[in-house]
């Protein structure tokens, strides 16, 4: 059995490789932070272990797929400036269809999306907020003076 059976759905789903590629072209000469599949794991895998720390037991996979679908609006809003947040969730509605998760389960990834730049996010949806902000590796950027992140935001050593 696949502890990542949802996850691993997702990412082969066509639109969701689409979205990926637009991203992805739109970010091709982008200087700073990309929108990556790597960054969505970097996600992924802080907030498992920031569930584990806090004694949550939101199951592996629903980490994960949260984590893929957090920015996959991000390209939408290069197209025409709606927040990603919101365009991520309007995204994410039909991807979740296909998957294995019960109607809370959506919604509770829903909510993280739709959070994920809120600094007043809680539960869930703050640890996905905080995993997204500590993601960034800023200590090994070459362009983290120019970036506009306030020095309190950005990571300058190895936390996780
Ligand atoms: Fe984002
Ligand atoms: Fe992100």
């Amino acid at each position: 059995m696949d502890p990542l059976k949802n996850t691993n759905l997702l990412f082969k789903n066509k639109d969701f490789q689409n979205h990926l590629q637009k991203i992805n072209a739109y970010e091709v000469n982008r200087q700073f932070c990309r929108h990556t599949i790597e960054h969505f794991l970097s996600v992924a895998r802080i907030a498992s272990i920031k569930t584990l720390e806090a004694g949550f037991n939101y199951p592996r996979d629903l980490i994960y797929t949260t984590a893929l679908l957090h920015d996959i609006g991000r390209f939408v809003q290069y197209q025409d400036n709606t927040p990603h947040e919101i365009a991520s969730h309007q995204l994410a509605i039909p991807l979740l269809e296909s998957l294995d998760y019960s109607d809370g389960q959506k919604t509770l990834i829903l909510d993280a999306i739709r959070n994920h730049r809120n600094p007043e996010a809680e539960g869930f949806s703050r640890i996905i907020y905080e995993s997204d902000k500590l993601s960034r590796a800023c200590y090994a950027c070459p362009v983290e003076q120019e970036c506009d992140w306030s020095r309190d935001k950005k990571n300058l050593t190895i936390v996780y």
